[in-house]
C-alpha cells in the first residue's frame, strides 16, 4: 500500500494494515500485516509514549533521560474498535488509530484536534550507517508555531526551520548556527490555543523539520535507533513543559550562593592574581560569591592536579577565599594526558577505563593537555571511579563547585571536532558506538561529577557546571551557552537561548556575561550584565585574550552601573530562589517566554525579546548601542514600571525609557516581591528584615516565598519556610493574608511592606483583627509599614 508517492520514491518504507491489537495492562501492542511492531504506553492521562520497530522487534529499553522519579499512572483508560479504526481514551486524550496504515490523530477529550500524523510512522534503510533512518511525519496545524529543542541560536519561533541534534563544540558560533553544545530532542507545538509537546528519546543524531522540507509538514528522524517519543499533552504550555521536566527530571535546589553572582576568566592565575581579583571585589563593594579556575590552574592541563609553581598551596588559598565569602569552582574536563608519569592516567589505562577503537586500539585525541585519552563515561564502573578523584579536590582543599568542559566530547585539530563514530561505548551495559553515545556522552561526565561532589561536599549541595548536555541533564548540573562572542547580536542570542533552554527542562543556565570571544565595549558588558542578573545562572566568563572583564575593567561609570545591578540580584535573591524552588518541585521554568506566559494572546507568538524573570517580573533587555530606551510589547494586564511605579495597562506596545544605567522591567500588578538587603556574598549577614515590595491591584493576586537554610538537606525534611501571600484590592482597602507551611525558623522577626501605589490614605491598619497602631507607617513618597512576619491577616482601611 502506498501512503506517500513522493516518500514512498525516495525509498521509505511504511507500515501496512494493523493485524492485532492487544491490551496489556498500561500498554497496547499492534502489530501490521508487514511486521511493524508498535507498543503505546500510557504513561499518564496526557503523556503517552510511542515506540515503533520496522521489523517487529524491540531492543532493550534503556534511556538515559527518562527519570526514575517520574510521575506514572493515569486516571481512567479505555479502548474500542470501529471499522477502520482503533480508539484508546485516558481522560485527558483521545488515539485513533488508522487501520490501514496504523496513522494516528490525537484529539483532546472534547474532539479538538491536537496532533495529526501526516505519513506518520516511516523508514529508510540507510547502507552509510548500517541501520534504518528512522522518521515520523505530522501534518502541520493552521497557524501552527513551534518552539524548544535547547540551545538553538535562532528566532525563538521554530516555524519554517530544520534543526540538527548533534551535541557540537562551536567556538564563537553565529546566529542560526546548528548544531551547538547540547541535544535536546524536545519541541512545543501550539495551534488553536492547544500546546503539546514531543520528545523524540533518541540520542543518535536527530533531526526536526518544521516545514523546511515540506510545506505544512513536521517531521523529526534520527540516524539510528529508535522511534521512541512522548507525546504530551497540555493544554497550557506550561503544562507540557511541566510534564517533561518531570519526565526527565528535576534538580535538587542548588546552594544558595550558586544564584549569586560568579566570576570567570580564562584563567586566573597565579594565586595572587585570584586574590588581587577577590580582594577588589570586596574594596569595590561589588557582591560576588564564587571564583573560577580555568584549566591554567593545573599542572599541564592534568585533571585532579595543580600547578604548584602558580599555586603552591591550594587549600591555603581556597581557605583563605572561603574566609572572604568566596567559594571556588575549578575547571575538569574529560581529556586525560597520555602521560606514564601521571597516576591517573596510569590507574585508567591499568583498569581498562578509556574508550576504544573498533578494532581495539585507544581513542587518542588532541585536547588543552595534547594527546589524551579518554574515560568512557557511560560505563558505571568509569564514572564509580570519575566521582571518587573529586576527594581530595573537594574534600581535602575545599573547592565547592566543579565545572566540567569540552565534553562533547571535543577532540581538537580534526574535521569533525569529535570523536570518529566507530569508537566503542558501555552504554551502561547495552555496548554500541560512537553514533549512539555521542549525545549524552557529556551528560554522563556531568553525572559522575555530580556523583563526587555531592559526596565529598555532603552536608552541604553540590554545584556542578556542565557545557554539553542531553535532555536530562538537568538532574545533575547547570549549564551555560558556550563559547559566545562579545557582540550585540550575540546579547540577542544569549536572551533567546536562556528562554529556550528553560523551556527545555533546563532552567539553570547562563551565558558568558560580555562575551567569550572578543571584548565588549563597557557599554555592551553593561546591557548584558542587566540581563545577566535575570538569568538563573549568572556568571561573567571570558576568553581573556582581549583584555579585562571584570566590573572595574571598563569605566567607573561602568563599575558603578553594574555593582547597582549586582545588587538588585542580591536584593531579589528571595524571589529567585522561589522560583528554583518552584522549577524542583512543579517543573516550571525559572524563566518563561511570553508565549508561554500567556498563549492565548496571538501577540506573543513571535515575540523574541520579553521574558518573564520567575511568575511575576517582566524584563526586556535593552539589545541596541546608544539606546534611550526601546519599544516592546507588554502581555495583557496592568504592570507596575519597576523604576517608576507608573501603571501601564499591557496588550500593547509601548516605548519604554531606559538609559544606561536602567532596562526595561515591569512587575505583575497584585504582586508581592520579597526582597533581601544587599550582602557581599550569600550568608555575609544575617537577614534581619525582609523587604516585600507590594503592587497594589483592585483585585487578587497570589505570591510566594521560599526560604530555608540556603544549603544543606534540612529542607528535605520540612526544614523550609513556604509562605504564600493573598492580597485582595478594594477601592479603599487592601487585604493581604498569609499561610505558611515548613519548619524552618527565619532568622528575620518582620517584614517591611512597601506598599506601591496604594490609591488610598492609610486610616486604621488591623493585624489579625487587631487595630494597631499608625506609628508603623511611614509615609514618605511611598508607603511603608513593619509588621511581625507570622502575621495571618493585614487589612489596610482607607480614609
Ligand atoms: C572552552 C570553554 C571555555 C574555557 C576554555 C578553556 O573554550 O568553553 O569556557 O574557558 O575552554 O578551558
Amino acid at each position: 500500500m502506498i501512503v506517500n508517492t513522493e516518500l514512498e520514491q525516495k525509498g521509505n518504507q511504511f507500515p501496512s494494515a494493523i493485524n492485532s491489537f492487544v491490551k496489556e495492562k498500561d500498554k497496547f501492542l499492534i502489530t501490521t500485516e508487514n511486521d511493524v511492531l508498535l507498543q503505546i504506553t500510557v504513561v499518564r492521562d496526557s503523556v503517552l509514549r510511542f515506540r515503533y520497530a520496522p521489523n517487529g522487534s524491540f531492543p532493550k529499553d534503556f534511556s538515559y533521560a527518562i527519570s526514575e522519579d517520574a510521575v506514572r499512572g493515569y486516571n481512567h483508560l479505555e479502548y474500542s474498535e470501529e471499522k477502520d479504526r482503533y480508539i484508546i481514551k485516558t481522560s485527558k486524550l483521545q488515539l485513533h488509530l488508522n487501520k490501514a496504515n496504523l496513522q494516528k490523530t490525537i484529539y483532546d477529550i472534547d474532539g479538538k484536534l491536537i496532533n495529526q500524523d501526516e505519513a506518520g510512522f516511516h523508514w529508510e534503510y540507510s547502507y552509510e550507517h548500517g541501520s534504518d533512518i528512522v522518521k515520523m511525519s505530522k501534518a502541520e496545524q493552521k497557524m501552527e508555531c513551534y518552539y524548544g529543542l535547547g540551545d538553538k541560536p535562532m528566532h525563538f519561533n521554530l516555524k519554517g526551520k530544520r534543526v540538527e541534534n548533534w551535541v557540537t563544540d562551536q567556538y564563537a558560533f553565529g546566529k542560526d548556527q546548528d548544531p551547538l553544545y547540547k541535544a535536546i530532542p524536545f519541541y512545543i507545538g501550539l495551534h488553536s490555543d492547544i500546546s503539546y509537546g514531543i520528545f523524540f528519546d533518541n540520542t543518535f543524531r536527530t533531526f526536526f523539520d518544521f516545514g523546511d522540507e515540506r510545506r505544512s509538514v513536521m517531521s523529526y528522524w534520527a540516524q539510528g535507533g529508535e522511534m521512541n517519543y512522548y507525546f504530551i499533552y497540555g493544554p497550557e504550555m506550561n503544562q507540557v513543559v511541566t510534564n517533561y521536566t518531570d519526565l526527565t527530571g528535576k534538580p535538587e535546589l542548588p546552594p544558595l550562593w550558586a544564584l549569586g553572582y560568579h566570576q570567570s576568566k580564562w584563567s586566573y592565575y597565579p594565586e595572587s592574581n585570584v586574590r588581587e581579583i577577590a580582594q577588589k571585589f570586596r574594596d569595590l563593594k561589588i557582591p560576588c560569591d564564587a571564583i573560577y579556575l580555568d584549566i591554567d590552574y593545573m599542572d599541564e592541563f592534568r585533571c585532579f592536579t595543580w600547578n604548584k609553581e602558580y599555586f603552591p598551596d591550594p587549600k591555603g588559598m581556597v581557605d583563605d577565599l572561603t574566609e572572604q565569602g568566596f567559594q571556588t569552582v575549578a575547571i575538569i574536563d574529560p581529556g586525560i594526558k597520555i602521560d606514564k608519569d601521571y597516576d591517573i592516567y596510569r590507574e585508567a589505562l591499568e583498569k581498562d577505563y578509556f574508550c576504544k577503537r573498533a578494532d581495539g586500539p585507544l581513542m587518542r585525541g588532541k585536547v588543552w593537555p595534547g594527546e589524551c585519552n579518554f574515560p568512557d563515561f557511560t560505563n558505571p564502573e568509569v564514572r564509580a571511579w570519575w566521582s571518587g578523584l573529586y576527594k581530595e579536590l573537594i574534600e581535602d582543599i575545599g573547592v565547592k563547585g566543579v565545572w566540567n568542559d569540552m565534553n562533547e566530547p571535543a577532540v581538537m585539530e580534526v574535521p569533525t571536532k569529535t570523536f570518529p563514530l566507530d569508537v566503542r561505548h558501555n552504554y551502561d551495559g547495552n555496548p554500541c558506538s560512537h553514533s549512539k553515545a555521542h549525545n549524552i556522552y557529556g551528560m554522563q561526565m556531568a553525572k559522575a561529577t555530580y556523583e563526587g561532589v555531592k559526596q565529598f561536599v555532603y552536608p552541604k549541595r553540590p554545584f556542578i557546571i556542565t557545557r554539553a548536555a542531553y535532555a536530562g541533564t538537568q538532574r545533575y548540573s547547570s549549564s551555560w551557552t558556550g563559547d559566545n562572542v562579545a557582540s550585540w547580536e550575540h546579547l540577542w542570542i544569549a536572551n533567546q537561548q536562556v528562554q529556550r533552554m528553560a523551556i527545555s527542562g533546563m532552567s539553570f543556565i547562563g551565558t558568558d556575561i560580555g562575551g567569550f570571544a572578543e571584548q565588549p565595549t563597557g557599554e555592551l558588558f553593561v546591557r548584558w550584565i542587566q540581563l545577566g542578573i535575570f538569568h538563573p545562572f549568572c556568571r561573567t566568563h571570558s576568553s581573556g585574550d582581549h583584555g579585562d572583564q571584570e566590573p572595574w575593567a571598563f569605566d567607573e561609570n561602568v563599575t558603578n552601573i553594574v555593582r547597582k545591578f549586582i545588587e538588585l540580584r542580591y536584593k531579589m535573591l528571595p524571589y529567585l530562589y522561589t522560583a528554583f524552588y518552584q522549577y524542583v518541585e512543579e517543573g516550571t521554568p525559572m524563566v518563561q517566554p511570553l508565549v508561554l506566559f500567556d498563549q492565548k494572546d496571538h501577540q506573543t507568538y513571535y515575540r523574541t525579546d520579553e521574558f518573564m524573570f520567575g511568575k511575576q517580573i517582566l524584563v526586556c533587555p535593552i539589545l541596541e548601542p546608544n539606546s534611550k530606551g526601546r519599544r516592546m510589547y507588554i502581555p495583557r494586564g496592568k504592570w507596575y514600571n519597576y523604576w517608576t511605579h507608573d501603571v501601564v495597562q499591557g496588550g500593547k506596545e509601548v516605548w519604554v525609557d531606559a538609559d544606561i544605567d536602567s532596562i526595561p522591567l515591569f512587575v505583575k500588578e497584585g504582586a508581592i516581591i520579597p526582597k533581601y538587603p544587599v550582602q557581599q556574598y550569600v550568608g555575609e549577614k544575617e537577614i534581619e528584615e525582609v523587604e516585600l515590595e507590594v503592587y497594589y491591584k483592585e483585585g487578587k493576586e497570589k505570591s510566594v516565598l521560599y526560604e530555608d537554610a540556603n544549603d544543606g538537606y534540612d529542607y528535605k525534611k520540612g526544614r523550609f519556610s513556604y509562605r504564600t501571600f493573598k492580597l485582595t484590592g478594594h477601592k479603599n482597602q487592601l487585604i493581604i493574608q498569609q499561610h505558611k507551611e515548613g519548619s524552618y525558623v527565619t532568622p528575620y522577626t518582620k517584614f517591611k511592606l512597601d506598599l506601591k501605589r496604594l490609591p488610598f490614605e492609610i486610616k486604621t491598619i488591623e493585624v489579625d483583627n487587631q487595630e494597631t497602631s499608625l506609628s508603623k507607617l511611614k509615609v514618605n513618597g511611598n508607603t511603608s509599614l513593619e509588621v511581625d512576619k507570622n502575621f495571618t491577616e493585614l487589612h489596610l482601611i482607607g480614609k
